[in-house]
């Protein structure tokens, strides 16, 4: 495939510009002049983004939101494969629409699209045990949806999209998001990496990077109807531009979306460590707009496993990455994700995890049991651990984690920090710093979508609070 194929064509993205028009019309016949529709996402930001461009296309068709499948037209669930228990979740949310449509309105539409749908056996399920669903897309046909709505309105039959091919890039569709202040911004899509762990790379598609020139552009636009933040959405931002090669890295990219004019904060994520380059530290560093957050999963601290996992960095070039971080930003926070229970993993390995939690100081960390995925090389690994072994593992390295953590937030107190408040609840504002950690404080409702200055009085567990000076 050349770089022009991996594009949707314009004229493509016009007929089903012309398909949403259709289904406006069909639409208007069956649920009337508003028909109102219930979009609920599941797992990453890369799935927000998704459903925000979801949202356009129902949007444009003459859809309205709400909040509760019992008051919706059409029921849409974005759902994420990367853990077991993601999966079960949404079957029993799937199964629960069952009496509602029964009950509140037969002419329910349900539709299921995401990364959990592009597996063959799981919309094999759908189709055998889950009847009154409507529509089932995979993330690789999420920009046909008028078409495939269209198709369903028409016909009344189940559609059912979900075919193994090489994922594109459509540009130029609408997109409706949650909070006009705050944006999530996909730069690149899909995964070559193959940690051997994870099913992202099957459900996701190859690696393929968005023009510079329109991600600028989305990115100006944005800015100038009022966004404060922006987070650059990745799998792996750091080999940003290898395809189609633009002749813009991460970093350029970094450096000409931190000229746009404009009082406003870059984030982004997420950074793989073995394409984590010293460039990419010092243009952080340099960039005034950049906050100071980095999210680099190590996943283990044992070599072994890391190996095993197909992640191409040894424990200590990822404590190297973090002290030359923390040496250009002292300030810096770096969050991570880790697995706990990869097949093979012996206590040995587990306690090198926890010397590297003890070694790096993070201000977060997400950690997982390993959850085995169809289909993905380790799931045909010899996993001899009991699970309650793997439990008591996981509550040991939350226990480490969580005690660095109040050390570092203790050393927050009287300090201040530049926060972009995000929520308002009853007298309280909520916001994040720079370092990503969410801060409360009392305050007017005025401020949400503003940037304000909060000295930290008292540091809890999972967040600090403060008071505005
Ligand atoms: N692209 C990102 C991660 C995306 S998935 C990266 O490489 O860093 C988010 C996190 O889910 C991963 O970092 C990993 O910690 C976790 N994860 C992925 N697959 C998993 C599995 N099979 N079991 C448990 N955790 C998993
Ligand atoms: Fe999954 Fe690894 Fe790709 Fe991250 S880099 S999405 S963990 S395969
Ligand atoms: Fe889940 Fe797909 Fe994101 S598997 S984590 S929603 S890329």
């Amino acid at each position: 495939m050349n770089g022009k194929e991996l594009f949707v064509s314009p004229a493509e993205m016009q007929r089903q510009r012309d398909f949403s028009r259709l289904c406006a019309e069909l639409l208007s016949q069956r649920f009337g002049e508003t028909p109102k529709a219930f979009v609920h996402t599941y797992g990453c930001q890369g799935n927000v983004a998704d459903s925000e461009r979801i949202k356009g296309a129902l949007s444009d068709m003459g859809f309205t939101f709400c909040d509760r499948p019992e008051e919706a037209d059409l029921v849409l669930f974005n759902t994420c494969a990367v853990r077991e228990h993601a999966e079960d979740r949404v079957f029993g949310n799937v199964g629960a629409l069952k009496p509602i449509k029964e009950s509140k309105n037969n002419n329910m539409i349900i539709a299921l699209c995401g990364c959990m749908m592009q597996q063959t056996h799981i919309a094999e399920k759908i189709k055998k045990s889950y009847p009154y669903v409507n529509l089932v897309f995979g993330t690789f046909a999420v920009w046909r949806l008028p078409e495939l709505l269209y198709r369903h309105l028409r016909e009344g039959k189940r559609v059912f999209d979900v075919g193994q091919e090489e994922g594109r890039i459509a540009e130029g569709g609408s997109v409706v998001r949650d909070r006009f202040f705050k944006a999530w911004l996909p730069i690149m899509y899909g995964c070559n990496n193959f940690c051997t762990y994870c099913i992202v790379p099957y459900v996701r598609g190859r690696e393929r990077s968005r023009d510079p020139e329109q991600i600028i552009a989305e990115a100006e636009e944005l800015v100038k109807n009022g966004a404060k933040e922006i987070t650059l959405l990745g799998q792996n931002v750091n080999s940003y531009g290898k395809k189609p090669d633009f002749g813009v890295n991460f970093s350029e990219l970094l450096r000409r979306i931190n000229a746009i004019p404009g009082d406003f904060i870059i984030r982004f994520m997420t950074s793989h460590p073995k394409d984590c380059s010293d460039e990419l530290l010092e243009t952080m560093a340099s960039c005034e707009k950049v906050e100071r957050h980095l999210h680099l999963p190590f996943q283990s601290g044992s070599d072994r496993v890391l190996r095993e996992m197909n992640r191409g960095y040894t424990s200590a070039q990822y404590l190297g990455l973090c002290q030359k971080a923390y040496a250009l930003m002292p300030d810096l926070a770096i969050t991570s994700d880790v697995i706990v229970g990869f097949p093979g993993e012996t206590r040995e390995d587990f306690l090198k995890t926890v010397e590297l939690v003890e070694q790096v100081g993070f201000s977060s960390l997400f950690t997982f049991i390993y959850s085995p995925r169809n289909g993905t090389k380790a799931a045909a690994m010899p996993d001899p651990i009991p699970a309650a072994e793997k439990s008591a593992w996981f509550r040991e390295l939350c226990e480490k984690q969580e005690a660095m953590a109040s050390v570092r937030s203790a050393s927050f107190v009287g300090q201040i920090f530049r926060v972009l408040v995000e929520e308002y609840n009853d007298g309280v504002l909520t916001g994040r710093t720079s370092g990503n950690s969410n801060i409360t404080f009392p305050g007017g409702e005025e401020l949400v979508g503003r940037f304000a200055n909060v000295k930290v009085t008292s540091a809890g567990n999972w967040v600090l609070s403060g008071e505005l000076v």
